[in-house]
């Protein structure tokens, strides 16, 4: 075993996803030093498959600090659609918000940040094992053993856990320091890649009896599709027709067909609700996914991530350079504010197009749900309500 060696930092991040990276790439940018550590490989992060959707903001972060390739390989989108029963309802976000969104997988977002912290030469060691933490309460100590095998005992004045829904340091929070909000529901999405033609210019949003299905997009070549399943389902069992057979049903009509290709991928996302308050104890500090995850409907997880570096990195920027901890002590209320409008947004739009397989009072639920779906689309404050919110709450 070899000798341990000691690094101090300023901040020491645990996790190199978005979050990590992103926070990690503004502190240096402000002079400020970090250090991430990651227990996966910069390979496994990059071929993990996520969503695909930029709020507006999410793309001003990113490009005002220097990360720019999603204007060039992005898709900005000015509306999407919401399909009922195979008919088409518009949501036109710029004329109803004054704002867009853009299409820009979540692994890109990592690969630009990671090869922006590794031109920058930042510190970001990937595939660590035997981490350990200790005194987050006081000056926060990381040990772990790198790549290459040498033994590290990182010091710190601030540790952010960016570490993921698993987060090992939200399990440094006593029990009773904490609260945990959770929330299960009864179905998951199944997802694939398809080597096909995009299908429609927009995303559509598609409700119908047989339950609820995404069309989104990749490339011109490859597209990404989600639809309703139960939770349990092994995508294995799953065959190439029987899938394209749930899409079309959930999708198709009024003369539009989707196209259809090889499936090159498929997977099975599981859908809750969690939120772990306060997002802060003693000098640990949470941001994303460690600290809430959302259902997939709507797209904000990555999204609420990169809002909470945002506030999070001003927070410490004010406390490095005035000593002031006041934003500092405010981070968890003002990150949580938006976390609960997307845990509301996400689980409402979710409740809004999923139907809910089994219910006693299925057929109440489905027709109070076509009459709720009725209201909001044949109303303009509806989609300019649907377009606020999924547009990221633009200004707010
Ligand atoms: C995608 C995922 C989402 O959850 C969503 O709401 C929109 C798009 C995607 O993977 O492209």
């Amino acid at each position: 075993m070899s000798e341990r060696k000691i690094h101090t930092t300023q901040v020491a991040i645990m996790g190199a996803g978005p979050a990590g990276l992103m926070l990690s790439h503004l502190l240096h940018l402000a002079g400020i030093e970090s250090t991430v550590v990651e227990i996966r490989s910069r390979r496994d992060i990059s071929h993990t498959i996520r969503a695909g959707i930029l709020e507006a903001g999410s793309v001003d972060l990113l490009v005002d600090s220097g990360v720019d390739n999603v204007l060039r390989n992005g898709h900005e989108h000015e509306g999407t659609e919401f399909r009922v029963n195979g008919e088409g309802h518009r949501i036109d976000f710029k004329g109803l918000a004054g704002s867009s969104v853009w299409l820009y997988p979540q692994n890109e977002v990592f690969d630009d940040l990671a090869a922006r912290r590794e031109a920058d030469a930042g510190d970001v060691r990937y595939e660590c094992s035997d981490t350990q933490i200790t005194d987050v309460t006081g000056k926060p100590r990381i040990t772990f053993t790198d790549s290459a095998g040498q033994d590290w005992e990182l010091r710190a004045e601030i540790l952010v856990g960016a570490d993921g829904s698993r987060s090992y340091c939200r399990s440094q929070i006593p029990e009773s320091d904490r609260t945990r909000y959770f929330n299960e529901y009864p179905f998951a999405w199944f997802g694939i890649l398809t080597e096909a033609p995009r299908s429609a210019p927009e995303l559509i949003y598609a409700n119908s009896a047989h339950g609820f299905a995404l069309i989104s997009q990749r490339t011109d070549t490859m597209q990404r599709m989600y639809f309703q399943c139960d939770p349990t389902t092994n995508p294995a069992d799953w065959s190439e027709d029987q899938i394209w057979e749930q899409l079309r049903l959930r999708v198709n009509g009024n003369g539009f067909a989707l196209k259809e290709g090889p499936i090159v991928d498929k997977v099975v996302l599981p859908f809750r609700s969690f939120v772990n308050t306060p997002m802060r104890h003693g000098n640990l500090f949470l941001a994303g996914d460690a600290a809430h995850t959302v259902p997939p409907t709507g797209a904000k997880g990555l999204n609420l991530a990169l809002h909470d570096v945002k506030l999070l990195f001003e927070s410490l920027d004010s406390y490095f350079k005035s000593g002031s901890t006041a934003l500092l002590d405010t981070y968890s209320d003002r990150a949580l504010d938006r976390v609960w409008k997307a845990q509301y947004f996400s689980y409402w739009m979710t409740t809004l197009l999923h139907t809910v397989p089994g219910e006693q009072n299925h057929a109440f639920f489905r027709a109070r749900q076509l009459g709720e779906l009725r209201s909001l689309l044949e109303s303009e404050h509806g989609r300019a309500y649907v377009a606020e919110c999924y547009t990221g709450w633009q200004g707010k």
